[in-house]
């Protein structure tokens, strides 16, 4: 037997394996752009010389440009290799072994596993079963010990949004914690505290450009706060942390704005579809601010899941997510491959003879 072992804290820590493996066919399972990210961006990519790839990336310039589309100063903002090292850096640089982290469940399975790797306690604020966001038991969870606060508006896989009073008021009650919002999502919403920044010390915001933008490919987000606060993020960052072919990108993503808001509507239309879809079949389905739906089939979850897979069409089953017995998710993309989903939706729901009645199981 090896001697070597790792930190106490990596010993108890869960793995964590999407189910990533050969996915083919119509992807609804992972909430990313179904379609593509805008032609500029295959544009910039074929303009990239291969010699430029000799050379370590400088992530400064195109902070630049993203804090002026943003309306931020440039030391307000952090590049990231996504959210997830928005995420995995926040944990890096405020948690220490026994400080608290309260975590809005159901979401998104990162931010445990990179709080639990710091030795930091992880205390799950559980929502009630209407998933709303549970502001007042964040609240009263707060301690002396907490250090941060975490959560997604909207969440994955719920769909539901905190307020910004809810988030101003977790701010104040919370001065010693870092309070990290994950706009991953803003495009469905449209609603954003990120120009709060300026005014709370205490406030980060994370952006993706793995969704609405449609470049999960390239591992690229956007940590912003106040320089103050981001500097200690930054101390624990590799410089080089963003490659330089997302970097090439980033720019005519950003700027291609006619394109971002025609993927967003193309989302948001098939939202509506589905969600009526779903109510005219009778599956019981939470409201969403974000670019999926989450809806309950009940102890069949894995039929429905396997099936839809054999007509090529993936969704997510998040049946073992903490209050989502039975659940699955489902992406909603384009507005011609959401009329193919809704036609499996119901074809499948019929050949397995489903009734309304087994989701309340
Ligand atoms: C809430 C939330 N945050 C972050 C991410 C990951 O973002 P990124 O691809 O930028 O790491 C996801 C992906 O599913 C998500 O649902």
């Amino acid at each position: 037997m090896s001697s070597l072992q790792p930190t106490p804290a990596v010993r108890r820590m869960a793995e964590y394996h999407p189910p990533l493996a050969g996915r083919s066919g119509l992807l609804l399972d992972f909430n990313e752009n179904t379609f593509a990210p805008s032609p500029a961006v295959a544009a910039s990519l074929a303009k990239l010389a291969a010699k430029s790839l000799t050379i370590y990336p400088e992530r400064g310039p195109v902070e630049r440009v993203v804090a002026k589309a943003l309306g931020m100063e440039p030391a307000q903002a952090l590049l990231t290799n996504g959210v997830d090292e928005a995420i995995h850096l926040v944990c890096e640089a405020f948690l220490s072994p026994g400080d608290e982290v309260l975590l809005a469940v159901p979401t998104f399975g990162m931010y445990p596993l990179f709080a639990q790797s710091t030795g930091a306690t992880v205390i799950p604020v559980h929502a009630a079963q209407d998933f709303a966001f549970p502001f007042e038991a964040m609240l009263s969870a707060i301690t002396a010990r907490t250090r941060l606060v975490a959560f997604a508006t909207p969440n994955n896989p719920t769909g539901s949004a905190a307020t910004r009073e809810q988030i101003l008021a977790l701010c104040n009650a919370a001065p010693q914690a870092a309070i990290f919002v994950d706009e991953a999502y803003f495009h469905f919403h449209g609603k954003t505290v990120l120009p709060t920044i300026a005014t709370v010390p205490n406030l980060f915001v994370a952006r993706t450009f793995s969704k609405a933008y449609g470049l999960a490919g390239l591992r690229i987000g956007l940590l912003a706060a106040q320089p103050e606060s981001l500097r200690w993020v930054r101390k624990v960052a590799s410089p080089y942390n963003v490659n330089s072919v997302a970097l090439a990108c980033l720019p005519a993503a950003l700027e291609d704005e006619p394109y971002l808001d025609w993927y967003v509507q193309q989302a948001l239309s098939s939202r509506g579809l589905l969600e009526s879809a779903l109510d005219s079949l009778g599956v019981p389905r939470w409201p969403s601010a974000a670019n999926f739906v989450l809806c309950r089939i009940g102890p069949r979850h894995a039929t429905f899941v396997t099936a839809m897979l054999q007509m090529q069409i993936l969704v997510r089953d998040r049946s073992s997510d903490p209050g989502c017995d039975g659940c699955v998710r489902i992406t909603t993309g384009t507005v011609e491959q959401m009329k193919r989903a809704i036609e499996a939706i119901r074809q499948t729901l019929a050949t397995m003879q489903w009734q309304t009645s087994e989701a309340q199981q």
